[in-house]
């Protein structure tokens, strides 16, 4: 495990920053091909340090550029049950981060230009971190912390990157990214106690409910209670746009099948009883990119056939 430190994107680990950017890229109608998607890459590949700036491949350009990434797959349908969990396939993604919203600003021109014209920007979200504690973790803007059952040190990169695959592919990391929109009105119509119960968790100091109900959000969620238990590293961001606010939940994972399984008992595909969240938020997007791994701080793009 401890070379593992030298191997992945470091933003991956990292706590999450002041500001960020989620920047996803498609591919242009015309004039691209495998040479020049690959030409695209090699001039970004410089500005991706895994910190300031991590990047995600999507299953459709690891099928564009004839390779192939074990497990990586299109976002599933997962709606049912009264509930819609839109799949918004993306092609790369750059998690752009850092602490001064112009300096992201600038970073993303530079990280838009190396790839254009093969790589045009389809959508962007600025996101940020709330309410930052003594523990670490920032808030939901609902008011709860965010990250506190993530797994820690070792446990974290266990969870979080893939090991004993192999040059290329370890170090590397899936991720999933979705988009959800509050309805911040519904959810300040709520009784403090009942907030409380949606999330299983109490706002004023962060402790886990006794007897939370089966639908509250870390009920439906808890790790340890999937066979094989589900661990994730989440590293979430509020976002905001105009009066629209929500948070873009993201997810890494050494293969996508912790997320996946999450996901489907929020959505209530194993027993009917759907998450809490959903009557207070809902998903606009989900998307699924593979996070290369990094070498001799470099982006190590072999698995690609870079
Ligand atoms: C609007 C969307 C969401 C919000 C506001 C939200 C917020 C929270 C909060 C406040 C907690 C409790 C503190 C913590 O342990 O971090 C939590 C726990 C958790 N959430 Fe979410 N979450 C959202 C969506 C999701 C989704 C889509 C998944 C996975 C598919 C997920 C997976 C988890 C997991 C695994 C935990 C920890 C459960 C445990 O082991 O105790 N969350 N979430």
């Amino acid at each position: 495990m401890k070379e593992m430190t030298k191997l992945y994107q470091p933003g991956i680990l990292e706590s999450v920053p002041a500001v960020a950017r989620y920047v996803r890229f498609k591919l242009a109608e015309t004039g691209v091909d495998e040479r020049a998607i690959k030409d695209a890459l090699h001039r970004l590949s410089p500005l991706v340090n895994g910190s300031d700036v991590v990047i995600g491949i999507g299953p459709s350009l690891v099928r564009a550029l004839g390779a192939g990434i074990p497990g990586l797959h299109e976002f599933p349908d997962m709606s049912g049950h009264g509930v819609n969990v839109p799949a918004t396939p993306g092609t790369l993604l750059c998690w752009v981060r850092g602490d001064d919203l112009g300096d992201l600003l600038h970073l993303t021109r530079r990280v838009q230009q190396a790839v254009a014209p093969v790589f045009v920007a389809a959508h962007v979200v600025d996101a940020f971190r709330h309410a930052l504690g003594a523990s670490g973790h920032g808030k939901d803007l609902t008011g709860y912390e965010d990250g506190t059952e993530n797994p820690k040190g070792e446990a974290a990169e266990e969870a979080a990157l893939v090991h004993g695959q192999g040059e290329g592919l370890d170090g590397s990391s899936y991720v999933a990214v979705q988009q959800w929109v509050h309805d911040l009105d519904a959810f300040d119509a709520l009784a403090s106690d009942e907030q409380d119960r949606h999330f299983g968790r109490r706002r004023s100091d962060n402790e886990e409910l006794d007897d939370s109900p089966t639908w509250a959000h870390v009920k439906r969620t808890a790790q340890e209670s999937f066979d094989p238990p589900a661990f994730l590293l989440r590293r979430s961001m509020p976002w905001m746009m105009s009066m629209q606010a929500g948070l873009m939940f993201v997810a890494f994972g050494k293969s996508l099948q912790a997320f996946e399984a999450q996901m489907r008992r929020m959505a209530g595909r194993d027993d009917g009883i759907t998450d809490a969240m959903f009557r207070i938020s809902k998903p606009v997007s989900g998307a699924y990119f593979w996070c290369p791994p990094m070498k001799d701080g470099r982006l190590d793009l072999r698995q690609l056939g870079l």
